[in-house]
């Protein structure tokens, strides 16, 4: 088992709290991932659970106990790093044994770990290379499987997959799900990337300077954003400065860009905020429907399976909308449309 507590944390170097005051439970089994800008205090949080930081006040728990003061190596966690850190004099079976070797385990359970641990991962016939033969994805599966064949209670990952090339970073996603999952590790993952982090995890925590920002299954996060931060950071979305009152049959009316549409989301009373809408929530129609919001084509961008268009309304403000690719009107720069907001809309706050 391994539940990791984290209560009221906080970390300053100088002046500056990179970790506020940051409270969290990661269960058991789970895959948790910290996710948020570069500086925002991810890596700081990881180290502070692998025992590289000291927290300034505030604890930190592994099923119940404190370990706010226990140094790192008993801690029961294993650690990939973003570069890796392999030992470049060592062969990748070296490599691999360095901390059953650390820990003097008798040779034969070494190998015979070793090996099992090199099969699993697809490296079997590269144990004797040294880390300069291999290729940056085999590189990656190296520094995996040093940290998990010493079979750590909770794994550790600080953006591991950043230095691999676009379409191996997509694969490894999928190997370090699929092996956290056989294995029922705790795990906690460190990216900036959204679609890796809702393509991975159980649950995610999207930080903003050193503060939890919202915590949520991938869903929750894409579909309920609370902030406009999080719409922003998840996904794309058009935030959209507006006036609402409530509307009839759980609609608003939404005021914008000198117009008033109709959006189905439920309000209370009337009031200012941000629309978050996502792209995929506009939906185009021809122009001088009634009831509808008018707009005018910027241009049109094609990805395969969907079109996005950006869009421009009366008063300038820009604005996007994805069409599927076969119901593609194909509308060049200028045209008129007229745009609705459907379901997936919602306020959020600053
Ligand atoms: N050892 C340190 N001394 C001073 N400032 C640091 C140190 N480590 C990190 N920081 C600062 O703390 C903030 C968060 O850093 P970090 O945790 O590395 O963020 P992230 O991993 O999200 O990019 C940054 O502003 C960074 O400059
Ligand atoms: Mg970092």
């Amino acid at each position: 088992m391994a539940r990791i507590t984290l209560d009221n944390v906080t970390k300053r170097y100088g002046a500056n709290a990179v970790i506020d005051q940051l409270s969290l439970d990661i269960a058991h089994g789970e895959f948790f991932t910290l996710l948020g800008p570069s500086g925002c205090g991810k890596t700081t949080l990881l180290r502070a659970i692998a025992g590289f930081v000291m927290p300034d006040s505030g604890r930190l728990l592994l099923d119940g106990e404190d370990i706010t003061h226990q140094p790192p190596h008993l801690r029961g966690t294993g650690m990939v790093f973003q570069d890796y850190a392999l030992f470049p004099d060592k062969s990748v079976f070296d490599n691999v044994a360095y901390g059953l070797r650390v820990r003097r385990l008798p040779s034969g359970d070494v190998r015979a770990r070793v090996d099992a641990m090199l099969e699993r991962m697809g490296l079997g016939a590269l144990g004797a290379r040294l880390p300069a033969a291999l290729s940056g994805g085999q590189r990656q599966r190296v520094a995996l499987a040093r940290s998990l064949v010493i079979e750590p209670k909770v794994l550790l990952m600080d953006e591991p997959l950043s230095n691999l090339d676009a379409k191996l970073r997509v694969q490894m996603r999928d190997v370090i799900r699929q092996l956290q999952q056989e294995l029922r590790i705790t795990a906690v993952f460190v990216t900036h990337d959204q679609e890796e982090a809702l393509s991975m995890s159980d649950r995610i925590a999207l930080l903003r300077a050193g503060r939890i920002d919202q915590l949520d299954t991938p869903e929750g996060l894409y579909r309920q954003p609370a902030t406009a931060y999080a719409a922003d950071f998840i996904g794309a979305a058009n935030l959209l400065s507006v006036t609402t009152r409530p509307g009839p049959a759980g609609q608003a009316c939404v005021e914008l860009a000198g117009a008033v549409v109709s959006v189905p989301i439920a309000i209370e009373r009337a009031g200012q905020g941000t629309l978050a809408a996502r792209p995929e929530s506009v939906s185009l129609h021809s122009p001088g429907t009634a009831g509808l919001l008018g707009a005018q084509v910027v241009f049109r961008r094609y990805v395969g399976h969907k079109v996005t268009y950006a869009l421009q309304l009366a008063d300038g403000t820009p604005l996007q909308a994805d069409v599927a690719a076969t119901s593609d009107p194909c509308l060049g720069p200028g045209a008129p449309v007229a745009l609705q907001f459907g379901p997936g809309c919602r306020l959020v706050s600053a």
